[in-house]
């Protein structure tokens, strides 16, 4: 229970400074304390897969949770509340109050580098799972933060952006999950960068206000972006209480000033306050102090719950029979692809954790008992060239060149330096210089590429020769990280195996930490080119089966930057194919963050979508293919065989600042059913199973409905397999005709684990709005009385089963707040 009576008992002690000082964080992670009052700080941490800390780069480690899109792929919310539960222990080992998580917007097209943190592009699935999720964390007393809020479903110019989208596609489609966790009890919701038909979210007073707050009741804390906050006064009038990062930029002595010229809304300023009082109440810091220290803590309960997820979330698109594979039997195996040997557990961005550990698809492998592995790596799959992995040590000084002894010095595991919102001892983190050095001695000589990669200004040297200048003529021109970054520049350089060459880069900030990134970062790789693609079909040739690990990296799949298309990258196409060609058992898994194409897809004998599902992603996929444990998962988004078959095409990535989402509600399924499945290559739903489920018939607790019933659609389940499985039953309901809507739409579904032979019966309920559309016009959410049939099955075209009902009279609910 809330203490309202402390909130407002301490809100009319504050001074209107008190009051203003808690509207912007304090640093990059906390809120403000106010000592006098007992007011104790907030600390956040992001984010959806695991609790960071906050350390943005190289701090303690996290457990490495999957990744939305493939907890959404498990349907199982029972399993979101149980990561929910796990994420508020890691919370609390880092010594935070409140997750920035879960991120709930829609896969809008298949192209949103951050596509991989959201759930799905439907929008009651994803409603489900982050209800689960936010449960499980609130459960254990830490706070969830659902964003972002509103229209983020791309990341290409996503500071500038304007979203138009119209009020039904909003109410129908993007808003739902953000409705249900407030109604739920969410703590805290955070707007997005973008702007909503021409406002910025973090402005945009009929969305934060009108909407979130009086409509939808929200009584939690709406917080910015990091940096989205844009405008002192309309931001306050807007309703968003909390700028972050802090300290502020346009909040503190700016909003005070506008206070002083009487442009602000001082109610917004004390309810603003008021809501991060609230905050502080629910984390329970002023009961039980916070430890101020930062823990790594590895939990074997959390390896075991993320070694399941990695199955639950693994998607079997193929079979002809190869997997499971017999792990009694000796079994020669071909390890193949560039994700094999590499642990590509997470996404790009904000959600990267630094992980306890990661297990490889090869480690995962290897740690099996009866096979003989054979590794290769084929061709690579990186956009830019992968980190030397050596020690690299630097050296800081507080001037702009490289003068007198280092303030400060730190080692870092690889070739890779970033400091956002962190703050190294002693360094003047506005204007540094670092130079930072490591050593590479090649295991094989020839000619390998070379590339530098910079935030701020940087050299690199070979053996104290200047090899890439990222100094002079450098400019942002957003290729890497974020929109603060420069392209990544490339040389070619002869090296020999065995010989060490001293690498060293000399580094200078342009912004300073808390309003820029800065950063470097050195990669290095000898293309395997036309060897390695030889390589890999001898290997396959010579094995009883080829498991090809293929797929994108956290580079690809990223925050701030969207995907340039569905294909495979690099030659990993080609690589399959040649797999497949030398060995017909060809197990292809994939790791995307959404679908790619498959021109190869008839030659495999099997294929796995196993998204990037965490630390643990090697045992868990071993898991999968030994039959260890099922593959739990179904595709929550659809795959389009091309991406010119999604309808967002054309509508996206948008121009001179706007995108139109011109589909409206036909995102996903719902467009792909009106144009009668053409363009699909795998629907909305599907996924195979190691055994086979029959679907009895299912019945109705009623047929004829009235405005305001609700009604339970139960089906019989069997497993008639020999082994134990996972069923997912899902329920559409398709509307009468007569109004321009989706042919169907999923409003529930049911995940039921069953031995071999169990049966058991899947219940859904539905109620009026799992019927209704929203009907413009009259502001509201309507049923029209007709006949509506409930479709029954296990993927969005598979739904061998329907239900007529009939809904005696039109049913309506009036919005309370009108479209802007
Ligand atoms: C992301 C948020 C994240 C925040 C703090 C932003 O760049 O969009 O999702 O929580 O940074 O790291």
């Amino acid at each position: 229970m809330t203490d309202e009576l402390w909130i407002e008992e301490t809100l009319a002690k504050l001074t209107l400074e008190e009051k203003v000082s808690l509207l912007s964080g304090a640093n990059f992670w906390e809120t403000v304390a106010i000592e006098r009052l007992g007011v104790p700080a907030v600390k956040v941490s992001d984010g959806p897969n695991g609790a960071r800390g906050g350390v943005t780069e190289n701090g303690p480690t996290a457990a490495v949770f999957p990744s939305g899109i493939a907890l959404g792929a498990s349907w199982n919310p029972e399993l979101l509340k149980e990561v929910g539960k796990a994420l508020a222990e890691e919370a609390r080992t880092k010594d935070s109050n409140v997750l920035l998580a879960p991120t709930v917007n829609m896969h809008r097209g298949p192209l949103n580098g951050r596509n991989f943190e959201c759930y799905s592009e439907d929008p009651h699935l994803t409603t489900e799972m982050a209800l689960a999720y936010i449960g499980g964390l609130q459960s254990q007393g830490i706070g969830a933060t659902i964003k972002h809020f509103i229209g983020n479903e791309s990341e290409y110019e996503r500071m500038t952006m304007s979203s138009d989208i119209d009020i039904r596609t909003l109410r129908e489609i993007y808003l739902p999950p953000f409705e249900a966790a407030v109604k739920a009890g969410i703590w805290a919701l955070m707007c997005s960068y973008n702007r909503l038909n021409g406002t910025f979210t973090s402005e945009h007073k009929w969305l934060l206000h009108d909407l979130l707050k009086v409509e939808y009741g929200f009584d939690g804390l709406v917080m910015s972006d990091w940096t989205a906050v844009k405008s002192v006064a309309e931001s306050m009038n807007a309703g968003l209480d909390l700028e972050m990062p802090g300290p502020a930029l346009y909040r503190g002595k700016k909003l005070l000033e506008a206070i002083d010229r009487g442009e602000i809304d001082l109610d917004m300023v004390t309810d603003g306050a008021r809501r991060v009082l609230r905050l502080v109440d629910r984390s329970g810091v002023r009961r039980v102090a916070r430890v101020k220290e930062e823990r790594s803590v590895d939990l074997p309960a959390h390896r075991a719950l993320i070694r399941r997820a990695v199955a639950e979330g693994s998607v079997l698109l193929k079979n002809n029979g190869v997997l499971p594979l017999d792990g009694k039997k000796p079994l020669k195996l071909a390890v193949i692809g560039p994700n094999a040997a590499a642990a590509r557990i997470m996404g790009g961005g904000s959600a990267r954790v630094n992980a306890h550990y990661r297990v490889s698809p090869l480690q995962g492998l290897l740690a099996r008992d009866n096979v003989e592995v054979l590794y290769e790596e084929g061709c690579t799959n990186h956009l830019l060239l992968p980190v030397v992995t050596s020690p690299m040590t630097t050296h800081f000084y507080n001037n702009e060149d490289f003068s007198g002894p280092a303030v400060f010095t730190r080692q870092y595991p690889g070739s890779d330096a970033k400091w956002f919102g962190s703050h190294e001892p002693g360094v003047n983190l506005d204007v540094f210089t670092a130079r930072s050095s490591f050593e590479v001695t090649p295991e094989r000589s020839g000619r390998y590429e070379l590339g530098l990669a910079n935030a701020g200004l940087a050299r690199l040297y070979v053996d104290d020769v200047l090899t890439i200048d990222g100094w002079d003529g450098w400019a942002p021109t957003g290729a890497t990280y974020y929109h603060f970054g420069g392209d990544e520049r490339q040389v070619e350089i002869e090296l020999e195996e065995g010989r060490t060459y001293h690498f060293h880069v000399d580094y200078r900030s342009t912004t300073g930490v808390m309003d820029g990134i800065q950063a470097f970062r050195v990669g290095l790789s000898l293309p395997p080119g036309e060897a390695g693609l030889r390589r890999a079909k001898r290997v396959a040739a010579s094995a009883d089966v080829a498991i090809v690990f293929v797929g994108r990296t956290p580079e690809w799949d990223s925050e701030g930057r969207d995907l340039p298309g569905i294909d495979l990258p690099r030659a990993q196409d080609e690589l399959i194919a040649r797999v497949a060609a030398a060995n017909p058992q060809c197990i292809v898994v994939l790791q995307t963050g959404g679908p790619v194409a498959m021109p190869w897809k008839d030659d495999v004998a099997a294929i796995l979508q196993s998204w990037y599902p965490g630390q643990e992603l090697g045992h868990g996929v071993a898991d999968v293919l030994f039959g260890d444990a099922e593959p739990g998962g179904r595709l929550p988004q659809t795959f389009p065989a091309v991406l010119s078959a999604n309808p967002t095409v054309g509508n996206y990535p948008g121009e001179n600042g706007h995108v139109a989402y011109r589909e409206g509600v036909f995102i996903g399924y719902r467009h792909y059913d009106r144009s009668g499945g053409e363009g699909v290559l795998y629907p909305f739903g599907f996924g195979l199973s190691y055994t086979t489920f029959e679907l009895g018939e299912p019945k109705a607790s009623s047929t004829t409905i009235r405005p305001g019933d609700r009604f339970t659609v139960t089906t019989p389940v069997r497993n008639a397999g020999k082994r134990a499985g996972k069923a997912v039953v899902q329920v559409y309901v398709s509307p009468p005709p007569g109004h321009d809507r989706p042919l169907k739409e999923l409003r529930g579904f049911s995940a039921l684990t069953l031995s071999a032979g169990e049966a058991a019966e899947a219940d859904v309920t539905l109620g009026m709005r799992s019927l209704a559309y929203f009907d413009a016009g009259r502001n509201a959410w309507r049923a029209p009385a007709g006949d509506y049939t409930i479709l029954i099955g296990t993927s969005s075209v598979d739904l061998p089963h329907s239900i007529p009902v009939t809904l005696e009279s039109d049913w309506e609910e009036v919005c309370a707040v009108a479209a802007p």
